[in-house]
């Protein structure tokens, strides 16, 4: 797909492959079996400019394109998917609504030392009732003088406990269901907010997932984003650009285990031969091979679509459906093809067998994600 990209754009990838090879490779591994969050990367990735890639320079970016940060996603994810979620969490669900929401005072105040990873961001949305029924929220703001009083609490919240910035849902107005729900920019240290417990999960454990508590949690006026009750509309558009991201990063982690099976048919042998003579193991591959290639088209669509503002919430819930039902497909099938040695941890198959499960179920699980495409398709019935 090379043909669709800029100069500027395949020297972008240059540089993401350049610094996966020699930053991130190197401690996937680590940083899976020990569940620790990627610090040192995360600075190094902030100071060259990973998280202000989609973003004009006039509010501290890069000045790049929507696809450019989306294929940094996916080079990351190739490598490790724990890395690809920081980012992409961070840029598309903590920065971009901020950009796109915030007053001019909002933007100044937090997005130059978000897009330079001074700070690290996180989107709060789900809650223990709240889940897929993002729209049945429970936690309460409630206007007190200069201040909203939040109370609630929030679950399964990436880079939750590492982060410094979160953009946080709340009812405002109960009686008004979703139409009464409003965004929050919180910092870390606002006076009632603390982090609660953090999950030990299945996959990317090298990403911070953790509960956020709101007891009677006191947040300036002047940090309302958008306006009251425009909450659950910002949540989902701010879903529909998070979804590609997702999307990436489940076409970034299949990516990664094809070019792993490749090189291990070759060496492998077993009947005389390499397992990669074998028209079977072949078979396995070209399907593969021929699915990865669709949903980079679905995922470099929806990218391409939202830059030039044409998304369609159904481009973004295709992409992240389709490339996670490859990722999980593909991992599978590659465990498969190393056999025992897929199964060992001393390969790094299991560990993207683990990862690409959750790109099935966040940001909207995929049977969420149909009723996206058949509503964008039907409309109201
Ligand atoms: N952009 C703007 N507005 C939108 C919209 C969009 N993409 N989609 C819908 N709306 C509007 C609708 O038009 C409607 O407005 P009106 O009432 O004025 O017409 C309003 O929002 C409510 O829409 P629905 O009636 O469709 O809402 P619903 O309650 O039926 O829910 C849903 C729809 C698609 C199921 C939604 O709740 C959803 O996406 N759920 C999944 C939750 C989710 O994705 N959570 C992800 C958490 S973040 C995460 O997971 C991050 C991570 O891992 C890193
Ligand atoms: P439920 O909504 O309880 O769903 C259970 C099952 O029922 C699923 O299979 C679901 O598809 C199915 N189901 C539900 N409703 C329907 C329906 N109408 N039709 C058909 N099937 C349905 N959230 C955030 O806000 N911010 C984050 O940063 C974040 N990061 C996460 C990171 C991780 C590692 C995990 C595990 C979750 C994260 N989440 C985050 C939450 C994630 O978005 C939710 O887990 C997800 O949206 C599903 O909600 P639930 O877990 O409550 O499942």
């Amino acid at each position: 797909m090379d043909y669709l990209l800029t100069k500027e754009q395949l020297l972008a990838r240059k540089f993401f492959k350049e610094f996966v090879e020699k930053e991130i490779k190197p401690i996937a591994a680590e940083i899976d079996e020990n569940e620790t969050f990627p610090h040192d990367t995360v600075r190094k990735m902030g100071k060259l400019g990973f998280f202000g890639i989609p973003f004009p320079r006039e509010v501290g970016g890069v000045g790049g394109d929507y696809l450019t940060y989306i294929m940094a996603v996916e080079e990351i994810a190739k490598a490790c998917a724990s890395t690809a979620i920081i980012l992409s969490a961070h840029v598309s669900l903590c920065c971009w609504p901020i950009f796109a929401f915030g007053t001019d005072e909002q933007k100044r105040k937090y997005l130059p030392k978000l897009l330079t990873g001074e700070s690290l961001g996180a989107f709060a949305l789900t809650e223990p009732n709240a889940g897929s029924d993002a729209g049945n929220q429970q936690t309460t703001a409630k206007l007190v003088g200069d201040a909203y009083i939040l109370n609630g609490t929030k679950v399964f919240i990436t880079n939750g406990g590492v982060a410094d910035v979160f953009i946080v849902f709340a009812s405002t107005d109960k009686s008004k269901g979703a139409k009464g729900i409003s965004a929050f920019i919180v910092e870390r240290g606002f006076e009632g907010f603390s982090i609660g417990k953090v999950e030990r999960k299945m996959g990317i454990r090298g990403s911070s997932t953790a509960e956020l508590i709101f007891e009677d949690c006191v947040v300036p006026k002047e940090n309302l984003l958008g306006t009251e009750g425009s909450g659950f509309k910002i949540a989902l558009q701010t879903l529909d650009g998070g979804r590609i991201g997702v999307g990436a990063q489940a076409l970034g982690i299949a990516e990664g285990a094809i070019a792993e099976a490749v090189k291990y048919v070759k060496e492998r042998r077993q009947f005389g031969k390499p397992i990669g003579s074998f028209q079977g193991i072949q078979w396995y591959l070209a399907d593969m091979i021929t699915k990865v290639e669709a949903a980079r088209l679905l995922v470099y669509n929806a990218a391409i679509k939202k830059e030039k503002g044409i998304l369609k919430s159904s481009d973004a819930a295709m992409a992240k459906k389709f490339a996670s039902d490859v990722a999980m497909e593909v991992t599978t099938q590659v465990v498969q093809i190393f056999g025992g040695y897929g199964y060992s941890r001393e390969y790094p198959v299991e560990r993207m067998m683990r990862d690409a499960k959750i790109t099935q179920i966040y940001e909207g699980t995929n049977e969420i994600q149909r009723i996206v495409i058949a509503s964008d398709f039907l409309g109201k019935i």
